[in-house]
């Protein structure tokens, strides 16, 4: 505990609650997850010694174990595998935490030294040094909380505003403590984004300044991404990479082969042909082509030059897909935009695989026509019928993370 306090001496000193603060509620964060991820990697050790321990007996007396008992261990020990890479994973992630540890804890000497010689450190270093640690904390634990969709929240509406069909979202980027809300209203040949100071200015309707875009959007597709707006131009397969700052387009790429002019929409029509959006591995597109006979294509960009890294066909044909996000490298597909949707599939990019998946969510205002994962707050934004809406996800796999 004696770490925390120290911890709080510097936001007196420096001047910086934020960044600080985040830092203690991460550890403990990182300490609860890494406590059940240990707890699981036990129960799975213990699993493996029964069954290496029935196979030791086998090997020493093969009249023990008759075909059928054979086989009932070798189906056990081929669930194993797969645990394999993630136990491989878990020990490279433990000894991640433990040099963040003894890094926190060195930097938690230089407070207490501070608090006995006032004036003789450089803040400015010493912040640096806050906020690189930050950084690795951050992404440590945005990979230990990676996994498989398995349950979304009940919704929580945040406002109702706008018409119909739109889209809203928050910096996508991790980390990033750029705390804006941006709002887009409307699907057709739309210029104009509302960005708000705050999520709590967006809940008033206060605060917000407007970018006037110079080329209109199509469809409600678009994402923020480390300050920058990604959104595909009117009647154009273009992508356009918008900067918020120097209120200017940085780069725009025609995304080659795919539909648009509302060719290939989400089954609610809207020229929705072409969804960007980000998650813990970065920028994607999801769009079709005629060569792809209208399933979704899943491509990866690279954010600065919108070049196609690599691309996946998961043969899921997009008009019937009601709205499509990214979790973790895994594409979840709803069946459709209108009550009693569901996430039907999932497509998985790091195996080229896919699964049909039977989740349900709660469609409140029965017409969706926006649903993007945000990485660093773990949870989907919705336009719902002109109601903003979030829903927490559960994800799984060697940790549970809540939204329950
Ligand atoms: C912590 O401080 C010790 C002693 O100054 C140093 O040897 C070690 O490398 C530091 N560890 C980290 C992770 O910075
Ligand atoms: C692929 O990603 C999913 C989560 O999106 C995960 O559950 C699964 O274990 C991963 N598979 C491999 C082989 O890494
Ligand atoms: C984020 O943007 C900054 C410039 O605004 C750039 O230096 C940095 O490389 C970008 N990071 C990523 C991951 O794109
Ligand atoms: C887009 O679709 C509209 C309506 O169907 C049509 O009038 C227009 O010519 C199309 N534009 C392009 C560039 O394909
Ligand atoms: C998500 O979970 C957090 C923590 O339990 C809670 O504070 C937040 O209100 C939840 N949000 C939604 C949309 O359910």
């Amino acid at each position: 505990m004696h770490l925390f306090s120290a911890m709080f001496l510097l936001v007196m000193l420096a001047g910086m609650p934020g960044e600080v603060q985040n830092i203690s509620q991460s550890m403990e964060v990182l300490d609860l997850r890494t406590f059940r991820d240990l707890q699981y990697v036990k129960n799975t050790e213990g699993l493996m010694k029964v069954v290496d321990g029935k196979l030791k007996v086998a090997s020493e007396n093969p009249r023990s174990l008759n075909p059928k008992g054979f086989q009932e261990v070798k189906d056990k020990v081929n669930q194993l595998l797969p645990l394999l890479p993630v136990l491989e994973q878990y020990k490279a992630d433990a000894k991640m935490i433990l040099r963040l540890r003894e890094e926190v804890r060195n930097l938690s000497l230089v407070l207490m030294a501070i608090q006995e010689e006032m004036g003789a450190y450089d803040y400015e270093e010493l912040r640096q040094r806050v906020l690189l640690l930050e950084t690795r904390l951050h992404s440590c634990m945005q990979k230990l909380g990676c996994g498989k969709l398995t349950g979304v929240s009940n919704p929580i509406t945040v406002r109702a505003s706008g018409s119909r069909f739109g889209s809203w979202m928050t910096d996508t980027m991790i980390p990033s403590s750029d705390n804006r809300v941006w709002s887009m209203d409307g699907y057709f040949k739309g210029r104009r984004v509302l960005e708000y100071r705050t999520m709590s200015d967006f809940m008033k309707g206060q605060n917000f300044v407007q970018h006037l875009l110079p080329h209109p959007w199509a469809g409600t597709g678009h994402v923020v991404y480390n300050g920058s707006l990604y959104y595909n131009k009117y009647q154009s397969n273009i992508i356009i990479k918008y900067h918020f700052r120097s209120r200017s387009v940085l780069v725009q790429r025609s995304l080659s082969g795919a539909g648009y002019n509302n060719t290939f929409p989400y089954s609610w029509g809207g020229s929705s042909d072409i969804d960007l959006m980000a998650d813990e591995n970065g920028l994607w597109a999801v769009y079709t082509t005629i060569n792809n006979a209208g399933n979704i294509v899943i491509s990866r960009l690279e954010p600065q030059s919108l070049e196609i890294l690599q691309t996946w066909d998961t043969g899921f044909p997009k008009r019937s897909a009601g709205e499509s996000f990214m979790i973790c490298g895994t594409l979840y597909v709803t069946n459709s935009h209108l009550a009693g949707a569901k996430i039907y599939f999932a497509y998985y990019t790091n195996t080229s695989s896919y699964e049909y998946t039977d989740i349900p969510f709660h469609n409140q205002y029965s017409h969706i026509s926006m649903m993007d994962y945000n990485p660093r707050e773990r949870v989907l934004y919705t336009w719902n019928n002109g109601h903003q809406v979030l829903y927490n996800v559960t994800l799984f796999q060697v940790i549970k993370t809540s939204g329950d």
